[in-house]
């Protein structure tokens, strides 16, 4: 029978024999997935392995500084880059989702290469892949790890070059979560809902800026605050906003507002291939409108998605 301390003791003990004392260099997202596999590798091998997390400025609200810091509480030594405004500028006047995706994965592949180039003599390359990502290595609408699936994007970088290194390739998700809990990494972690790679961009129709990022983090805080105070999160596989391309019109005391419209989603789903949206409370789905329109700036409508997937998908692009 399989047990997450046995199959920790086992994969501890193989990436020792196998990594001995080269050094290896691994992406984090703040995911469950890249998380647990890099305390593992970190496990075996200490110090030998650096991390590179990157705030590409698609992140949720205040998500770098928390997910950096608990990483260092984990004790991983980890490199944090702040290459916000590299993307925003990659990304000015693209509306098209796959444009934003190549582009997305383009200047993350040069950030990480610069990172990469920084750890003398560095062999390996650490990945948080997961067995259903080894059969089903690209989603419907493209890409679903990020350095994994752009080596058609130019030329190949240099770390590319490394060899692989991917301890939880033989695991499904929940058995991941078990792994992760073992290890003892914080439920704040283990608990997420999955988050796009690219992040934000996806959740903003249209082209993107800095400003509508920062309406769409606010929106979306509350949101997953909400559903937090209120017991729905662990109830939800994934839960997000998204601004939509359109403005309104609205009435706020004498004066007619014109401003933006967010959809709020929240799904059920096993593995993201097929999802079914969830009855929220009509009440907290209220409380979260009257929030988010008193609270965020620029936004005067809130609706709710109320599509299955398929037809639809989970995200809007
Ligand atoms: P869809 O929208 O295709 O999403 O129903 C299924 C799951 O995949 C995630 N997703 C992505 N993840 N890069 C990623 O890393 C992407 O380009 C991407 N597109 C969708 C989505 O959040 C959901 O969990």
């Amino acid at each position: 029978d399989w047990t997450s301390d046995m199959f920790i003791d086992n994969t501890v003990a193989e990436l020792k024999a196998k990594i001995g004392s080269d050094k290896v260099v691994m992406g984090l997202s703040g995911g469950v997935d890249s998380s647990v596999a890099a305390t593992l590798i970190h496990r075996a091998i200490g110090e030998n392995l650096t991390c590179v997390f990157v705030d590409n400025g698609l992140l949720r609200k205040n998500e770098y500084e928390e997910v950096l810091e608990s990483y260092k509480t984990l004790g991983l030594n980890v490199i944090g880059v702040d290459a916000k405004q590299r993307f925003y500028v990659a990304l000015a006047g693209i509306s098209d989702p796959e444009t934003k995706r190549k582009a997305i994965g383009r200047v993350f592949i040069e950030v990480f290469d610069d990172e990469a180039h920084k750890i003398d003599g560095v062999k390996w390359l650490g990945q948080g892949t997961i067995y259903p990502d080894v059969i089903e290595s690209v989603s419907v609408k493209g890409p679903s790890a990020t350095i994994k699936s752009h080596h058609n994007v130019g030329g190949l970088p240099d770390f590319m070059k490394l060899s692989v290194v991917e301890p939880l390739n033989t695991l499904f998700k929940d058995e991941v979560r078990e792994v992760g809990r073992a290890l003892e990494i914080p439920e704040t972690i283990i608990g997420r809902h999955p988050f796009p790679g690219p992040g934000l961009a996806i959740r903003i129709l249209g082209d993107i800026t800095e400003e509508k990022v920062k309406t769409l983090q606010e929106v979306d805080a509350i949101f997953i605050q909400g559903l937090k105070n209120h017991g729905l999160y662990d109830q939800v596989w994934q839960a997000g906003a998204i601004l939509l391309p359109i403005q309104s019109v609205g009435v706020m005391g004498d004066e007619r507002t014109y401003e933006r419209v967010v959809a709020l989603r929240a799904v059920g789903s096993v593995d993201g291939m097929t999802a079914d949206w969830i009855h929220l409370p009509y009440e907290f789905l209220g409380k979260m409108s009257n929030e988010i329109i008193n609270r965020v700036k620029g936004v005067n409508r809130v609706v709710y998605d109320i599509s299955s997937k398929p037809p639809a998908t989970i995200e809007w692009e």
